[in-house]
């Protein structure tokens, strides 16, 4: 085999680099777990930061350097700081902080790291089970984690994606932090929301509308979707991540959905949405594996069978594999 002329050697050094990615992922997570970002919140030395952090200081500055290379750590000599990057995403004061996505991602490293046993029997319970700390907080991380991805872009593609400035009252079914209904109140003056999820839940989402001075805006409800109606007199409907493929009762929940509605009632639907051919994209793919997730054509029919009219996908983010759809209830 001629090993200099190969047609494929830009997509296998792309699948080589996809191999490695995991390593850039634990470079955030060993930061954040040994608070060194907390302890860059002013330039500081590499011995400082190891004192700071009881770490060893020559794996200090290797990892410093590597957090120079995610753009979240700057170098000036033998000083190091955080970026605005860095700042803004991993100080724990910061209001678009992702420290609940690295401790998410600390619990589901073990799911991934089990994947192999999980394909094998089909059991989600072969994989290995996180340390105890963090699974102790899986519920707090998982609806942080929820928060940190809706404040950093996604929240906003949502908000550019819809218009709801003649929609009053906007009910967040499995609202989880309620992030989605802060940003949506924050681009149309005249919309309220209610958050409606499980009371554990909600305990977080009251500390995000107060950190957000919305709590005239909006109001929690607590309810299980496994016992309760959703309510009345809405005249839109958020269902953002709750609509995971078959698995996730989407048909129980829509129904409710539709009677929480008023006529000319808007619902929306966002998720990770495969393909209608089911290769891609990758991270749809990669949810669908450890998750479930219905492809853009399912989620349609899913939402049709349901009884709404005007079923349309308004938007489709390709790289995060993720979609938009609304439908009106007739
Ligand atoms: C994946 S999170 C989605 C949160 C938010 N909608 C988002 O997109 O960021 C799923 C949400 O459903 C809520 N949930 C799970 N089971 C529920 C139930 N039985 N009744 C009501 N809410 C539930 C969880 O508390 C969590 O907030």
């Amino acid at each position: 085999m001629d090993l200099l002329n190969l047609e494929d050697i830009g997509e296998a050094l792309e699948l080589l680099e996809t191999c490695w990615q995991f390593r850039a992922v634990r470079v955030l997570m060993a930061g954040h777990q040994l608070r060194v970002f907390e302890a860059l919140r002013t330039p500081q030395s590499v011995q400082q930061v190891a004192q700071k952090c009881s770490i060893d200081p020559k794996m200090t500055e290797r990892l410093l350097i590597a957090c120079c290379s995610l753009g979240i750590v700057q170098r000036e000599g033998n000083e190091f700081s955080l970026t605005n990057l860095g700042q803004n995403l991993l100080l724990p004061e910061s209001p678009r902080f992702i420290g609940g996505i690295l401790g998410h991602y600390e619990n589901l490293w073990w799911f991934w790291t089990g994947l192999t046993e999980v394909v094998k029997t089909g059991r989600r319970d072969a994989a290995p089970s996180p340390p105890k700390e963090f699974e102790e907080r899986w519920h707090e991380f998982w609806i942080w984690a929820m928060h940190g991805i809706a404040s950093n872009g996604v929240g906003q593609w949502i908000a550019e994606n819809l218009d709801l400035r003649d929609r009053s009252l906007l009910l967040d079914v499995g609202g989880g932090p309620g992030t989605y209904s802060v940003i949506l109140c924050q681009k149309f003056p005249n919309l309220k929301a209610v958050i409606w999820d499980l009371p554990r839940t909600l305990a977080i989402a009251e500390e995000v509308v107060k950190k957000f001075g919305m709590e005239e805006r909006i109001t929690l409800q607590s309810g299980d979707w496994n016992k309760d109606e959703f309510g009345s007199g809405y005249d839109c409907l958020l269902m953002s991540n709750i609509l995971h493929g078959h698995e996730s009762q989407a048909s129980m929940k829509l129904a409710k959905a539709f009677r929480a509605l008023e006529p000319g009632g808007l619902l929306i639907v966002h998720d990770f949405l495969l393909n209608d051919e089911k290769t891609g994209p990758l991270p749809a793919a990669l949810f669908n594996l450890m998750v479930g997730a219905y492809s853009v054509r399912e989620m349609l029919t899913v939402i049709e069978d349901a009884g709404f009219h005007d079923v349309r996908l308004v938007a489709y983010h390709s790289k995060r594999g993720a979609g938009l759809v609304t439908a009106v209830r007739p």
